[in-house]
């Protein structure tokens, strides 16, 4: 990769996305191969919010890669509180070989990216998600194939994720339709971005309101929570106003017939997704969350090259 950081979609070209995930799909089906290819390596990983996914496929990644992982909690560095970006930042280059962070606001994320001389990954920000748009466009190809000219639909709140799966999917030529409720559209900056990639790999983005008509033809359909982390008070009022866009089999009804699931999880079952759609054989959100630990291997193996 020529990028020395991953803090945003945007910064993995086409070329590099399809070199990712060919190297992701060896290491899957040959993890053997790999096991000493980040021989000695050490991985920090800075978490401001809760995981699940994210420090178990890290962790797991490096270690599997012969390296080790640090689990720095919110109270163990208390970062910008008890010491500040930059000071954190100038400690760890000397101690780590990789940092991944998982943080509120984005700028401590490029901030972190500016004062580190190691490699920076954006575990999720209150801005993007791009590891997560890796593993769920891998996951797509794993069981749709060429990704070129297929449509995915996500539903619900223009947030982290939905940016990342606009870049990301823009680079990949796949269709991206976000529907969401008014109000809650993705960032303006990001979709223009996301259109002019768009353009140049053939692919089309849509924003629109109307769920019923976004998920229309579509291969595969993304939900996720409609409240993210940090957002807990909001959770009431967002419940009220994003019902209409919750994912039941009546919407999926709309996709094509043998349109996938996906979810980044956690989900809040009965909320954006029904029981009867997470838990259909329409669903891959295990395989997705499976592939977290592929797709960042691949990820580490290459920024530490
Ligand atoms: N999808 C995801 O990032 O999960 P966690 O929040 O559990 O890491
Ligand atoms: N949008 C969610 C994603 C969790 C993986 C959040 O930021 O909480």
């Amino acid at each position: 990769m020529k990028a020395h950081d991953f803090i945003s979609a945007q910064d993995i070209t086409t070329d590099e996305l399809k070199s990712l995930f060919d190297l992701a799909k060896d290491m899957k089906a040959n993890r053997n191969k790999y096991l000493r290819s980040c021989e000695g390596m050490s991985l920090a990983m800075i978490f401001e919010k809760p995981s699940l996914r994210t420090r178990v496929t890290f962790d797991v990644g490096i270690q599997q890669l012969g390296g080790n992982g640090i689990f720095l909690g919110p109270n163990d560095i208390n970062l910008g509180k008890r010491e500040s970006v930059f000071d954190v930042a100038k400690n760890l280059e000397r101690m780590v070989d990789i940092i991944m962070i998982r943080t509120f606001a984005h700028a401590i994320c490029t901030d972190m990216a500016d004062y580190a001389k190691i490699p920076i990954i954006n575990g999720l920000t209150d801005h993007e998600h791009p590891c997560q748009a890796l593993a769920d466009f891998f996951t797509m190809w794993e069981v749709k194939g060429e990704l070129q000219g297929k449509k995915l639909t996500y539903v619900g709140d223009g947030n982290n994720v939905a940016h990342s799966l606009l870049l990301t999917g823009a680079r990949l030529g796949v269709n991206v339709t976000v529907a969401t409720p008014k109000g809650y559209e993705p960032d303006n900056d990001v979709v223009e971005k996301a259109k002019k990639d768009a353009g140049q790999f053939g692919a089309t983005i849509e924003i629109t309101n109307d769920a019923a008509a976004g998920v229309a033809g579509a291969d595969a359909v993304y939900t996720d929570v409609w409240a993210s982390m940090g957002q807990e008070s909001e959770a009431a009022e967002r419940k009220r106003i994003f019902s209409p866009y919750q994912v039941n089999s009546g919407l999926m009804a709309k996709a094509k017939s043998d349109a996938i699931f996906l979810h980044c999880l956690p989900a809040h079952r009965g909320e954006e997704v029904t029981d009867e759609v997470i838990d259909s054989e329409q669903s891959v959100v295990f395989q997705e969350a499976e592939n977290r630990l592929h797709v960042q291997k691949a990820l580490m193996h290459e920024l530490l090259q």
